[in-house]
C-alpha cells in the first residue's frame, strides 16, 4: 500500500557524521512505511533527498555540488520531488540562500523535524509550493519508527542529540540545539528489537556521550546505561562515539574494563595539543590533563585502542603550538587519528577573530602532521602481524571484491578471502599482513 498514490522511490544521500547516518536510517524507515521503495540509481528515483552537514567547508561544497547537478534531472522530469535537510539547513543563511538560488528545491527541513517529513511530502504532492520548515527549538525525540538500517549485524543506536559545549570552533551546537538524553527503557527496548533480529554490534552515538543522562529524572550515568546495554542477550560487541575528554570518568574507564562485551577502543577527541590554543578552542582540558587521561586508561585498560581527531591551522596557532601537537602524537601514540584542516564557520567565535592561519601554513602543518601520524598507525599495526584476531564479518570488501571485510575489536579493518556465509560471524581471523589503514589476513577456523 502506498499512501502517495501510486508507487514511489526515493534516493537518500548522507554527508556527515554516523549520527547523521542513523538519522537518514529513521528517514529511510519513515518512507517506507508509507509505501516508498529505494532506488539505487538517483535518475531513476521520484524522490531525491539530502541529508546535509556543514561541520566544515568541504561538506558544504560537495552538498551544493550535488545539489547544482540535480537541475537537470527536474528539467527532464518535472514530477521529481527534491527534500534537503540535515544540520546545514538549521542555518537560516544556508535555507535562504538554497530557496533563492536553487529553485528546483520543494522541501526543505532541519533536523528536529523529521517526523514531519510525510506530512510535508503530502503537501507538496498536493500543491506542489516549496516547503520551508526548520524548527531548531523543536525537541520531540521519535522513538516508534522503524529503522532502515544499513547492515544487519552492527548498528548504530543515537542515545542522546545535541551538544552544550559550544567549542568555539564548532557548528554543531548551534544547528543540533542543546543535549536532550532519551529515556534508557527506549534506548534499551531498541536494541533489544535489534539482538532478537540478530544484530551483534551497537555503536552507541552521541555528541558527547559522558554527559548521557544528566538532563534525565532520575539521573542515570552513561556507565550505568552501558552496563544494562551489556546485559541484552545476543548482543556482543558495544562501541561508542563521542567521549570528551573533559567529561570522561573513572566509572566509565573501569566498565570498558570490566565488560567483555565492551570493545577495547576509545575514541578521544584532543584537537590539539598546545594547552594555549585548548583553551582558546574552549575544551576544558589542559595538554597534561589529557595525557593523564591516556596513562589512566592505558593502566586500568592494558592493550586499549585509541583514536582521536585534531584539527590544524585553529586561530592564532604558531609553529610551536603545532609542535606540542606532534609531540602529544609521540606520546599518546594513537592507533588512527582523523585530522582536519580548521574550516572557518560563520557564527562560531573562532571566525571572527583577525589572527587566522593563511590555508599555505595550515596545509603545511596538516602534511607533516599526516606523516607522522600514518607512521605511528603502521608502528602500532605492526605487533599484530601473526596474531589472531575476532574479526565481526561485515561485508564484501570495497577496495577488492574477491575478499570479505569485517573489524576487530579494536575496529581495525581486516581482509581475508572468505565466503558470504560468514556475513554477520564473528570468526578467527589470522592476520598476514599488516598496512597503514588495514590489516589483511586468512579465516583461521574457531567460528563463534
Ligand atoms: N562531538 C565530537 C565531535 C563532533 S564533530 C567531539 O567533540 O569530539 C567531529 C570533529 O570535527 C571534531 O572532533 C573536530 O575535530 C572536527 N571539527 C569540528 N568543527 C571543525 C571546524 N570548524 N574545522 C575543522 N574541523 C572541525
Ligand atoms: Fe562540537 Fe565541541 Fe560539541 Fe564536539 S563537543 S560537537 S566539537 S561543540
Ligand atoms: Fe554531524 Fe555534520 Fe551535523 S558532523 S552533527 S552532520 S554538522
Amino acid at each position: 500500500m502506498n499512501d502517495f498514490g501510486s508507487p514511489k522511490s526515493y534516493y537518500l544521500h548522507t554527508f556527515g557524521c554516523q549520527m547523521n547516518e542513523n538519522d537518514s536510517e529513521k528517514l529511510a524507515g519513515i518512507l517506507e512505511s508509507a509505501g516508498f521503495v529505494e532506488s539505487k540509481k538517483r535518475k531513476d528515483a521520484d524522490l531525491i533527498i539530502f541529508n546535509t552537514c556543514c561541520v566544515r567547508e568541504n561538506a558544504e561544497k560537495k552538498f551544493y555540488g550535488h545539489l547544482g547537478a540535480l537541475k537537470n534531472l527536474k528539467i527532464e522530469n518535472p514530477d521529481l520531488v527534491i527534500a534537503v535537510c540535515g544540520c546545514m539547513m538549521n542555518q537560516e543563511s544556508a535555507a535562504a540562500h538554497i530557496l533563492k538560488t536553487y529553485k528546483h528545491v520543494d522541501i526543505i527541513f532541519g533536523n528536529n523535524n523529521q517526523h514531519k517529513f510525510l506530512d510535508m511530502l503530502h503537501r507538496v504532492y498536493t500543491d506542489r509550493r516549496t516547503i520551508y520548515e526548520t524548527d531548531a527549538g523543536e525537541t520531540t525525540i521519535t522513538e516508534t519508527v522503524d529503522f532502515k538500517r544499513k547492515y544487519p549485524m552492527k548498528a548504530f543506536v543515537t542515545v542522546m542529540y545535541g551538544c552544550n559545549n559550544f567549542c568555539s570552533y564548532c557548528i554543531v551546537p548551534y544547528v543540533r540545539g542543546r543535549e536532550r538524553s532519551r529515556t534508557p527503557e527506549g534506548i534499551l527496548a531498541e536494541i533489544g528489537k535489534l539482538a532478537s533480529e540478530g544484530c551483534k554490534e551497537i555503536m552507541v552515538l552521541g555528541q558527547n556521550v559522558n554527559s548521557y543522562g544528566k538532563d534525565l529524572t532520575p539521573e542515570i550515568t552513561f556507565s550505568d546505561l552501558l552496563d544494562e546495554i551489556c546485559k541484552i542477550d545476543g548482543i556482543e560487541r558495544i562501541r561508542f562515539l563521542t567521549s570528551h575528554p573533559k567529561d570522561i570518568s573513572e566509572q566509565l574507564m573501569k566498565v570498558i574494563a570490566s565488560q567483555p562485551k565492551i570493545c577495547n577502543h576509545l575514541h578521544l577527541p584532543i584537537q590539539s595539543g598546545s594547552t594555549k590554543v585548548l583553551k582558546e578552542m574552549i575544551r576544558g582540558y589542559t595538554k597534561e590533563q589529557f595525557v593523564e587521561i591516556i596513562k589512566k586508561l592505558k593502566t586500568l585498560n592494558p592493550g586499549i585502542a585509541l583514536t582521536t581527531d585534531i584539527i590544524v591551522g585553529f586561530p592564532g596557532e604558531t609553529e610551536e603550538d603545532f609542535a606540542q601537537t606532534l609531540e602529544v602524537l609521540e606520546t599518546v601514540r594513537f592507533d588512527s587519528a582523523f585530522m582536519f584542516l580548521y574550516s572557518r564557520r560563520t557564527g562560531t567565535p573562532a571566525a571572527n577573530r583577525e589572527d587566522q592561519v593563511t590555508e599555505d601554513v595550515a596545509m603545511k602543518r596538516f602534511e607533516k602532521l599526516l606523516e607522522v601520524q600514518n607512521y605511528i598507525c603502521k608502528e602500532k599495526n605492526d605487533p599484530l602481524l601473526g596474531t589472531t584476531q575476532k574479526v565481526l564479518v561485515e561485508s564484501h570488501s570495497k577496495s577488492d571484491k574477491s575478499l570479505f571485510s569485517g573489524r576487530t575489536d579494536s575496529n581495525k579493518v581486516v581482509n581475508f578471502p572468505g565466503n558470504k556465509d560468514l556475513i554477520g560471524k564473528i570468526i578467527d581471523v589470522k592476520i598476514e599482513k599488516v598496512q597503514t589503514w588495514s590489516l589483511e589476513g586468512s579465516v583461521a577456523g574457531g567460528e563463534k
